[in-house]
């Protein structure tokens, strides 16, 4: 694990993490610039006007407007920048690009389980491709834990019951920390790992070394089949009794109360565990709740076969890394083309 050159500062190694330091720095020195000039100016207001006589009386001041607004103006204007900066720094960490590849993430007491879209698992361990945007969804089996990369500056709470994400670039091939920075129970400071970032080829190469494993689209779509899922929601609008699926993700939804959103993870899992919450327009609320009958390793996997279900009408294929891998669809139609 490398360090800045920088004493306690880890290295810098994301895409972010250089405007995050940059930001921090100015705050610090901001707040060691005012630390000294006032501090110097008591000192020296202390020395100069010390009491020098007894029963001396000081000069009366009447106030003056120029100090007063300059001195008001000044920090407005220092702390505005601080403002407008860290929204700007904020706004890129926190929203993911489109066209990053996903990595699901569960935290769970105490581990972190981990999943590529190509079906790779690994257990506190995650490896990356150097150069590569990379988002994280993440959520929690049990408590509230926190999935932080330091050499990234990049850290999010894993919620149960909830999706969070966040994404990095990684611009240095290592080995950096990973750690849970949210109080977790017994064993939180034990909840650790590592973050290997390769070269892109390299890691081609770990990807296709690990190929024999199910995608989570697949292992979804399995999963609509044996909930009997498809039996309301089949995949090309047969069924009938429940809203069609493809091309869903990402799309506007009518509800009966005449709101309108956007179908996204949260909306997915809401529907999935509280069917009755938002009723899709020209449905009725038939649907029975499937909270506690899928576990969130699951409802991440029909979530991501829901994801796959483009407009085309077939399931789209799976991440570009992935060339050994069948499309979900034919995977699981002609399964002995997958084998190896
Ligand atoms: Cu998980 Cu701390």
């Amino acid at each position: 694990m490398q360090t800045s050159w920088i004493p306690f500062i880890p290295e810098s190694a994301s895409t972010v993490s250089g405007k995050v330091d940059a930001l921090y720095f100015y705050l610090s020195g901001v707040t060691v610039f005012f630390t000294l000039l006032i501090s110097g100016v008591l000192i020296f207001f202390v020395i100069k006007y010390r009491r020098r006589t007894a029963f001396e009386i000081p000069r009366p001041i009447a106030g003056s407007h120029k100090l007063e607004t300059l001195w008001s103006v000044i920090p407005f204007i220092i702390a505005m920048s601080m403002f407008a900066w860290g929204a700007q720094v904020y706004f890129e960490n926190s929203r993911p690009p489109k066209n990053a590849n996903e990595v699901y993430v569960v935290g769970k007491q105490w581990m972190w389980k981990i999943q590529h879209s190509t079906g790779q698992r690994e257990i506190n361990e995650l490896h990356v491709p150097v150069g590569r945007k990379i988002k994280l969804i993440m959520t929690s089996e049990d408590t509230i834990h926190d999935f932080f990369i330091p050499a990234f500056r990049i850290k999010a709470d894993v919620l149960p019951g909830k999706y969070t994400t966040e994404w990095f670039e990684a611009t240095k091939p290592g080995t950096y920390h990973l750690f849970c920075a949210e109080y977790c129970g017994v064993n939180h400071s034990g909840m650790i790992g590592s973050v290997i970032v390769m070269q892109p080829a390299d890691f081609d190469n770990w990807l296709s070394g690990n190929a024999s494993q199910q995608s989570p689209a697949v292992a979804g779509q399995q999963l609509f089949q044996s909930l009997g899922c498809v039996s309301c929601h089949g995949a090309n609008g047969e069924g009938g009794r429940g809203p069609g699926l493809v091309g869903l993700f990402g799309s506007k939804v009518f509800l009966t109360n005449n709101q309108t959103l956007t179908a996204d993870e949260a909306y997915i899992r809401e529907s999935i565990e509280n069917p009755s919450a938002k009723i899709v327009s020209g449905f009725s609320p038939i649907m029975p709740t499937f909270q506690g009958q899928v576990t969130p390793e699951q409802l991440i996997q029909i979530m991501s076969y829901i994801k796959s279900l483009q407009a085309t009408g077939t399931p789209a294929t799976a991440a570009p890394a992935s060339k050994a891998e069948a499309t979900p669809a034919a995977a699981t139609v002609t399964p002995q083309l997958n084998r190896k």
